[in-house]
């Protein structure tokens, strides 16, 4: 098998499963699953993530609404719109795309949506769900369940791993920390004042790197045959670039996910899958 993760792939074939489901949910009980997005300011990268998760919910059948909102808006506008969202029995996922624009409070945000439409998993009770190993309860954030994902599609045993993350925000790295501790991995979380970072990642089996400096890990950083993920993203002039440098490590690794066509498409992908979990949680409950 080629050593080269393609999220591309992975991601479609989540995508049929998530028409059929779609398809069923609208045949037994005459809903389609909803999902809102909100997405405030100009952020090029985030404006993007928007479109292509709305292509994705095209593709699947899944019904979804973006509201835009200039870079401006206070707190209020937003809270006021997710009350309204929330109230909704056609939308059954709702999430802010993050970072929001600096005078707007992101875990005050986070608090504020329903645990049961949070389908990004950052509502404090999903995440204290995953906390203490109970994730099938609520949701958990999209890329790291990518990563997991992707992990099983290509056989990797987790338990006993040395996994280290670089990284430790509250989207990634935190998160897929938690997710491997569940999986019994022995987990170092690393991150911008970690000294000695090549001490830590050059023992990693499994690597995962979410800081968005491009080519922070090199090939003398990484271990013979690890797996290693690029979460990183850093965009110069309409091109993107990883954390990983990517050609040197390539040949060290027993697999590795790419920058782009990794674990991008698997994450919009996760979000679909939520979306119609949180759909079928509000027939079913
Ligand atoms: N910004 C970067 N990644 C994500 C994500 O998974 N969800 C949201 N809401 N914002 C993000």
């Amino acid at each position: 098998m080629d050593k080269v993760i393609d999220g591309k792939k992975i991601a479609e074939g989540i995508e049929e499963k998530v028409k059929q489901e779609v398809r069923g949910i609208e045949e037994r009980y005459g809903i389609t699953p909803g999902l809102a997005t909100i997405l405030v300011g100009e952020d090029p990268p985030s404006k993007l993530y928007i479109k292509l998760k709305h292509w994705a919910c095209q593709r699947t059948g899944i019904k979804s609404e973006n509201y835009k909102f200039p870079e401006e808006t206070s707190e209020g506008e937003i809270l006021e719109l997710l009350d309204e969202l929330q109230s909704r029995n056609d939308i059954h996922g709702i999430l802010v795309q993050f970072p929001l624009p600096k005078h707007l409070d992101e875990k005050r945000i986070m608090q504020h949506i329903n645990p049961k439409k949070d389908v990004d998993g950052f509502n404090p009770l999903n995440f204290g769900n995953l906390l203490i190993g109970n994730e099938s309860a609520g949701f958990v954030p999209c890329t790291p369940q990518g990563i997991i994902h992707a992990l099983g599609a290509y056989n990797i045993a987790i338990q006993g791993k040395h996994a280290v993350v670089v990284g430790h925000s509250n989207i990634v790295g935190k998160p897929i920390a938690l997710m491997l501790l569940n999986r019994n991995a022995t987990v170092t979380v690393c991150h911008v004042y970690t000294h000695d970072l090549k001490r830590y990642t050059s023992s990693a089996d499994i690597l995962v790197v979410a800081t968005g400096v491009r080519g922070l890990i090199g090939a003398d950083m990484v271990k013979q045959d690890a797996v290693v993920f690029d979460v990183g993203i850093t965009w110069v002039d309409g091109h993107v670039y990883g954390d990983v440098r990517f050609e040197e490590v390539v040949p060290k690794a027993s697999l590795i996910s790419p920058v782009p066509g990794g674990v991008g498409p698997i994450t919009v992908a996760m979000l679909l899958e939520h979306t119609i979990k949180a759909t079928q949680k509000s027939v079913t409950h």
